[in-house]
């Protein structure tokens, strides 16, 4: 991980590094203010005044102080912080090449970004703190440590070094061991996700067994990785933590005999008494800013191999509005296997076009190159090659309609609205086209729907999905299979509603119901030819 991604992670947060900084120091030096005057005072020949009393307790709780803003601070920084850092990765998720997105699957993504975005919490909440105030009560105790005996300070100062390739040496295989637990435990709970979100599936099943079966191996699987890194993170690290804690109990045992012999003045049992749980509580702290860097590494390689490595190829070009789409033997490459289909055709406004064409012949994978979904070749939009188009400014006049809508656990309006309120002009016009006829006899439009669909019918989810495309402004209308597995009345409202937004428009359908083929003016045969190896199976 190079230092340019530290140097941007702090000047983009400039001022709370700063404020930070300012107050870990204040309260490391509160926190060691005790041992430095004993230490300053015993050397002076007037003696302990009892002055000292007061300010070592106004000190103590100027540091309490400091440490409490200091916790409010970061926390209110934290929810800004972790807001912006999830969306900038959704973003790059959402910027993800399509084959990329849905062969890495999408649980699994957001379970990675997730991880990603609490680890850079931990590390620039905890962690950048935890350096600088162990860097400054190392230095101080070290200091401490030399006042009392040079041989002591000899002592801790070549520990410093012990515990930095003590670690560099574990974190070699920490990391290994870290990336297989990130990955493992978001393979784990895309299975769960994926396995539990079907409540019909699930409350099919006789008995709990059967569940059991699918989803509780891989969880066992992931916590006994999860159990590998931490015997092995905390077990090397103990042997360290163990060199530590015998070098500190035996310069306990020596100050002890020196002030026996009276080698040593009795005060300095007291400054020893502090320092030196100084010194090992900020080494261990380091140990913990380590580990906490790693998990930081091994997510920021997610990001860098998986998000940014998959990005989608875009077109320089503009586009205001889609007049005509050609079609002159599209190609693209799915893996290692080319795709080319005999298709040569040009489509312009008013037509309403039905794709024809046997299962698997690739009509769905067709339709997905006018949306750039994959990179292709032989088609033309406006007579320009759909690769030169940027993917914004097409898909914005393109309105998609798969087989399966998405429905949000949201209001009715909401969900037409993909997140935001409808105007009243809006709902009318919905309303007068009668495609949520059905549906608005038993709900209004605040009634809250929830995830899947669980409370709508088949066809009422595909009423939805056409209402929300009634209020898109486009050139293009693609309907994948939109009426596949729903009723005939929904079906035919749907090719209705269609029709009377086709004026003007292109039209582009699948479905597997010929009938539906009397609502087309222009007619598509699908072919399409394969050459190459094909894709092997995941891993
Ligand atoms: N993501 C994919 N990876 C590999 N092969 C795929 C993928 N998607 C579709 N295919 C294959 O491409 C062919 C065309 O699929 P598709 O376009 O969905 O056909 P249609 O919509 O005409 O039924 C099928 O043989 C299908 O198995
Ligand atoms: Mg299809």
């Amino acid at each position: 991980m190079g230092g340019r991604f530290m140097k941007d992670l702090i000047l983009k947060n400039k001022k709370f590094v700063l404020i930070t900084l300012v107050l870990v120091i204040l309260t490391s030096v509160t926190a060691t203010i005790t041992p430095i005057i004993i230490q300053a005072v015993t050397n002076q020949t007037t003696g302990m005044s009892k002055n000292i009393f007061g300010i070592v307790i106004t000190a103590m709780f100027v540091s309490f102080a400091l440490q409490f803003a200091l916790l409010i601070y970061r926390q209110n920084y934290a929810a800004k912080f972790n807001t912006e850092h999830i969306s900038s990765l959704l973003r790059k998720m959402f910027e993800m090449k399509y084959d990329a997105y849905s062969k890495l699957e999408p649980t699994y993504l957001i379970n990675r970004i997730v991880t990603a975005v609490d680890s850079l919490y931990l590390f620039m909440l905890s962690s950048l703190e935890g350096i600088t105030q162990a860097t400054f009560i190392i230095a101080v105790s070290l200091f401490l440590a030399f006042s009392v005996h040079w041989v002591i300070f000899v002592v801790l100062l070549l520990l410093i070094p012990v515990n930095y390739f003590g670690f560099r040496f574990i974190n070699k295989r920490l990391k290994q061991k870290m990336e297989a637990m990130q990955s493992k435990s978001a393979i784990a709970n895309k299975d769960l996700v994926s396995t539990l979100s079907n409540v019909d599936n699930i409350k099919q099943f006789s008995d709990y067994r059967t569940l059991e079966n699918i989803v509780v191996p891989s969880l066992g699987k992931m916590y006994r990785t999860l159990a590998n890194t931490n015997k092995f993170a905390q077990g090397s690290s103990s042997i360290i933590d163990f060199i530590n804690q015998l070098v500190q109990t035996l310069i306990y045992l020596e100050i002890t005999y020196s002030i026996t012999q009276q080698w040593l003045p009795i005060s300095t049992i007291v400054i020893i008494g502090i320092a030196l749980p100084l010194f090992f509580n900020s080494l261990r702290k380091l140990t913990e800013v380590n580990l906490s860097f790693k998990t930081l590494e091994t997510s920021l390689d997610f990001v860098k191999n998986e998000l940014d490595h998959n990005k989608e190829d875009d077109g320089p070009q503009q586009l205001n509005t889609i007049e005509s789409i050609s079609f002159d033997n599209p190609a693209f490459k799915l893996g290692e296997l080319n795709f080319r289909f005999f298709v040569r055709k040009q489509l312009s406004k008013g037509e309403v076009v039905y794709l024809r064409g046997p299962s698997g012949s690739g009509k769905s994978s067709l339709l997905k190159l006018l949306l750039k979904f994959r990179h292709s070749h032989g088609i033309h939009i406006n007579n320009t090659p759909i690769e030169m188009i940027s993917n914004h400014s097409l898909r914005s006049r393109i309105a998609y309609l798969s087989q399966h809508a998405t429905i949000l656990s949201r209001s009715l309006q909401e969900n037409i609205g993909f997140g935001r309120l409808l105007t009243e002009e809006e709902k009318a016009y919905i309303e007068q086209s009668r495609i949520l006829a059905p549906i608005l006899q038993s709900k209004s439009w605040e009634t809250l729907l929830m995830e899947n669909g669980a409370n709508l019918s088949g066809g009422e989810k595909q009423r939805i999905a056409i209402a929300r495309m009634l209020l898109k402004d486009a050139d293009v209308y693609i309907l994948d299979e939109s009426t596949s597995s729903i009723d005939q009345a929904s079906s035919d409202d749907i090719f209705k509603t269609m029709l009377t937004m086709a004026k003007d428009k292109i039209v582009i359908y699948t479905s597997h119901d010929s009938e539906s083929v009397k609502y087309a003016t222009t007619i598509i045969s699908v072919e399409t030819e394969r050459s190459g190896e094909p894709i092997t199976s995941n891993d």
